[in-house]
């Protein structure tokens, strides 16, 4: 049975801690949902670990939604989060709601996620009223990075703390059920986590959230650019799939593949065959 928002936002408080990753496309998110992982997110990243940009902000709607319309395909328990790119929910409300609302009619997802605090709380009121459940992502938010003095652990003092707890508030207030939180201090999150009442999903937040997420790419070892330090790889994939393809090379060259196995036959004398182009 499909994972519900409601379903999402009542793991609060529980014993079960949340899972989520992320998903780019179809055959990688077939494996995360029977592997029973909580929620797919189709993040932004996909600019970096997918589209080879240096950042998420060139990442448009279009991209975004051709790579969640195979991930929404794909899942079968799993709930779908679509990260609303950047310029999608700066411009106006109403472009804000029409674009949030594209990511359920065009991309089979159940929910968007967008970076900010207070500053984004009514556009989330606005989707949230229109039908689209909206999941916040608050601390270390990549959109914007720039403004935050780079890729840095954020809420780091008592007043930058205080905000953050603020925003979390702001934004629970304003309709989100859940709150994506990453790089910042792990007591700060487990604050944040025991004082909101939504899940809260922890990156680099420490292990007192309600939940974890990880770029895939980084935990499956696919993505080998830079490893955020919060990161955990699972198993390297990359070597894995370098050795796989070089013996791919290796048994081209040497006659090795294909093989009788991986070739078809016929009953057919072709004998003659060659002296009929030959002649
Ligand atoms: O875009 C993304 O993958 C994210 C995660 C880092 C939470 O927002």
């Amino acid at each position: 049975m499909k994972i519900t928002v409601k379903d999402f936002r009542d793991m609060k408080g529980g014993t079960h801690k949340i899972s989520v990753l992320t998903a780019y496309d179809y055959p990688m998110a077939r494996l995360l949902d029977d592997a029973g992982v909580d929620a797919l997110l189709i993040g932004d990243s996909l600019g970096m670990v997918i589209l080879g940009y240096d950042s998420t902000v060139p990442v448009t709607m279009e991209q975004m939604l051709h790579h969640a319309d195979a991930v929404g395909r794909a899942a079968k328990r799993a709930m779908v989060i679509g990260d609303m790119p950047f310029g999608s929910y700066q411009v106006s409300i109403a472009k804000t709601v029409a674009n949030g609302v594209r990511f359920l009619k065009e991309a089979s997802c159940d929910c968007v996620k967008l970076e900010g605090g207070a500053e984004v709380c009514d556009s989330v009121r606005a989707l949230v009223q229109a039908g689209v459940p909206v999941m916040g992502h608050l601390g270390l938010t990549p959109q914007t990075a720039g403004q935050l003095g780079g890729f840095k652990v954020q809420g780091k003092e008592m007043a930058t703390a205080q905000k953050l707890v603020e925003d979390g508030l702001a934004l629970e207030a304003a309709g989100a059920f859940g709150i994506v939180l990453e790089c910042v201090p792990a007591a700060v999150a487990e604050i944040i986590t025991e004082i909101t009442s939504i899940p809260i999903i922890g990156i680099g937040a420490g292990v007192n959230c309600d939940g974890q997420v990880l770029v895939t790419n980084d935990m499956l070892g696919l993505f080998e650019k830079f490893t955020p330090g919060f990161v955990k790889k699972y198993t390297e994939l990359a070597p894995q799939i370098r050795d796989a393809v070089s013996s791919f090379i290796r048994e081209v060259d040497n006659l090795e593949f294909p093989a009788a196995e991986h070739s078809f036959a016929s009953k057919e004398d072709f004998s003659t065959l060659r002296d009929i182009f030959k002649s």
